[in-house]
């Protein structure tokens, strides 16, 4: 029986990250350590970073500077470095900053335990390799503890677009999707610990192609598949490309009660010149034909993108492709970025943007998207929306919850508890929430 011992882990960046903090957590569950919210308590700090912006990676050093303290009054403190600046930057880590013990890439989680060994007896390990065997293969299974409502699960990963701008090709690996019986059987294990919906994740999760019984499946094959998981009320994916979204996911779009009214589909920019040079093999008219179909199967599906400003050579007359094209989708949410250059990626090499006109563009295109984000929420006001409740919201009796469409729905008087799904019709508009009341 190893001895009790805490862990403290810190995510940074995406939802694939958080999903993988859960099944750090989960792995080290096995060596005897369970899960502090305290940093002072840990005997193990772990942070699961991300690399895409070049604050991001900026972050993760700034934040193992004030582990000094820490380390000096409890020497057995073992500090680890995860995630994609780990798999981008390990050997730098360790010489930038002594106090790391541990730098693990996203390939290796399921070496950890023999890792964590390593570095208690005093070794500094580290392991970035893209491993021949499947770490989903070798991670435990989560054990049977309840959950909340909404859970990640990672379906595909890597990728092989090779955006101009993205380190992520490099930091996650080529595509991979894994085999449908496993995504199943994860999925019926999160319903019996209590989760209704499940978002499948995958930095190009459209593109999925796992094993199925009959050959490879799709995206909408598998949607239709964890259809049929009773107890599990809502499916939703992230992060499609507009060139893999296929006619049957579409059509799932239309058919499919359980599969929600979003979709988050980044277009990057507007301009076909600058969509060129970024790699990105659409055009800017071929996404909204694009999305045209989308909202013929599903006219109220509500439309979620990402951004890139001030990409090396983008002019005025490009930006404002990007502002044309923004006025014609109108965003439900949006998530817009000013150019970060990423050692080792094409664009990195190319004249950039002077950083103060990228500024301005994106203040731009913040205020824009703002103004269509609030739009759209406020048009929701009379509507009558499915709500997932989540947890207890700051007034006694009031539940706070997730609209079908992903917004933050809070009722007063509920009398509803976490996990419950009801019809609530939405009254009022706040800052960054709805309010609702049941219909009965
Ligand atoms: N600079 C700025 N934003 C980036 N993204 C990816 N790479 C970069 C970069 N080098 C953005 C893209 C992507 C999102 C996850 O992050 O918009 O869709
Ligand atoms: Fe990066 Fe492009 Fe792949 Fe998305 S599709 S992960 S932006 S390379």
């Amino acid at each position: 029986m190893t001895a009790p011992k805490k862990l403290f882990i810190k995510t940074y960046g995406c939802q694939m990250n958080v999903y993988d903090s859960e099944r750090m957590a989960e792995e080290l569950g096995g060596q005897g350590y369970s899960e502090t919210k305290s940093v002072e308590d840990a005997d193990m700090i772990l942070l699961n970073t991300c690399h895409i912006r070049e604050k991001a990676a900026e972050k993760v050093y700034s934040e193992l500077g004030r582990f000094k303290k820490l380390k000096a009054a409890k020497p057995d403190l073992k500090i680890g470095v995860a995630g994609c600046v780990a798999q981008a930057e390990g050997q730098e880590i360790m010489r930038r900053q002594p106090l790391v013990d541990l730098v693990v890439g996203p390939q290796s989680y399921h070496r950890l335990p023999e890792m964590e060994a390593k570095a208690r007896s005093g070794e500094k390990v580290l392991d970035t390799d893209f491993p021949e065997e499947d770490k989903f293969e070798k991670l435990k299974r989560r054990p049977k503890a309840p959950r909340g409502p909404s859970a990640f699960l990672t379906v595909q990963e890597g990728c092989d677009k090779f955006c101009a701008f993205c380190v992520v090709p490099y930091t996650r690996g080529a595509e991979v999707s894994r085999p449908v019986d496993r995504i199943l059987t994860e999925a019926r294990d999160l319903v019996e610990r209590g989760v209704r919906e499940i978002t499948l994740l995958g930095q190009n999760v459209n593109a999925y192609h796992g094993a199925g019984p009959q050959g490879d499946m799709t995206l909408a094959q598998l949607i239709w598949e964890l259809d049929k998981v009773e107890g599990l009320e809502r499916i939703r994916f992230t992060t499609s490309h507009p060139n893999d979204m296929m006619d049957d996911l579409i059509e799932a779009h239309a058919t499919c009660k359980k599969l929600m009214p979003y979709l988050h589909l980044p277009v990057q920019a507007g301009s076909d010149r600058i969509l060129k040079r970024m790699n990105r093999s659409h055009t800017a008219e071929s996404y909204l034909r694009l999305l045209e179909r989308i909202r013929a199967a599903r006219p109220d599906i509500l439309i979620s993108g990402d951004f890139i400003v001030g990409f090396p050579e983008e002019t005025e007359a490009d930006f404002q492709a990007t502002l044309d094209l923004v006025e014609e989708v109108k965003y439900g949410t949006a998530y817009s970025f000013k150019y970060s250059t990423r050692p080792g990626t094409p664009a990195a090499e190319r004249p950039q943007v002077d950083p103060t006109e990228a500024d301005d563009r994106l203040q731009r295109l913040q205020a824009l998207l703002t103004r269509q984000q609030r739009e759209i929420q406020d048009s929701m006001v009379g509507r009558e929306v499915g709500v997932l409740f989540e947890k207890p919201g700051r007034e006694a009796g009031q539940m706070l919850g997730k609209s079908d469409y992903l917004h933050a729905v809070h009722v007063a008087d509920c009398g509803r508890k976490a996990g419950d799904l009801a019809r609530v019709r939405i009254i009022e508009s706040r800052t960054n929430s709805l309010a609702g009341e049941l219909i009965d």
